[in-house]
């Protein structure tokens, strides 16, 4: 087997940036029209391909609205965003914010699928500025605390409903 020099591969790395960790934050709006765009097909391929590469993240999917936080190495990030661009499956990407980060946010999820429930159907509304869920008219901060909103009320849902499926004598 051939032997790899690992210190020349890391300073490879090092040279094109791949220790620096980059969070994207975008908005873009689904494209109806497009027969292979299914969000579960979409959510799939993200959660394949970004295990793959060292990404991980956060999804929302709101009102035909895409609302999505992405964060790995600086050459991988801005090489997902020039697919992202192209991609049929949605259209009018902005970018929300993009900046250097120490730690994940998401370290623990390759993408996690964040859809308002019924309870918390309103959330989205009260980040909002008018009274229709619009991410396009919404501030980096309110977009940012909407998705961690999510995220922590979907959480605390997560955790009531498996302490109801334990049985009375494991519950802490
Ligand atoms: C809303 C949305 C979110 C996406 N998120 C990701 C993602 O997190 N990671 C990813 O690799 N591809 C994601 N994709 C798919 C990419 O646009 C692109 O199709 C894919 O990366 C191409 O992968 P391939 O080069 O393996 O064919 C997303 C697409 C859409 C429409």
């Amino acid at each position: 087997m051939e032997s790899v020099d690992l210190s020349e591969s890391n300073s490879l790395k090092m040279r094109q940036g791949e220790h620096i960790i980059l969070r994207l934050t975008y908005i873009s709006r689904y494209n109806t029209d497009n027969a292979n765009g299914e969000v579960t097909r979409i959510l799939e391929q993200a959660r394949q391909n970004n295990e793959r590469n060292g990404i991980t993240g956060a999804l929302v999917f709101n009102h035909n609205y895409f609302l999505q936080s992405i964060e790995g190495a600086r050459p991988i990030i801005n090489g997902l965003l020039r697919k992202l661009v192209q991609d049929e499956r949605h259209h009018s990407l902005q970018v929300i914010e993009c900046r250097e980060v120490e730690q994940r946010h998401w370290n623990k999820w390759s993408m996690k699928y964040l859809i308002p429930s019924d309870e918390n159907k309103g959330l989205a509304l009260k980040f909002s500025t008018g009274n229709e869920f619009n991410p396009y008219l919404m501030s980096t901060n309110q977009i940012m605390m909407l998705i961690d909103t999510l995220s922590e009320l979907q959480e605390q849902e997560e955790q009531r409903a498996s302490q109801k499926k334990k049985p009375w004598y494991a519950l802490g």
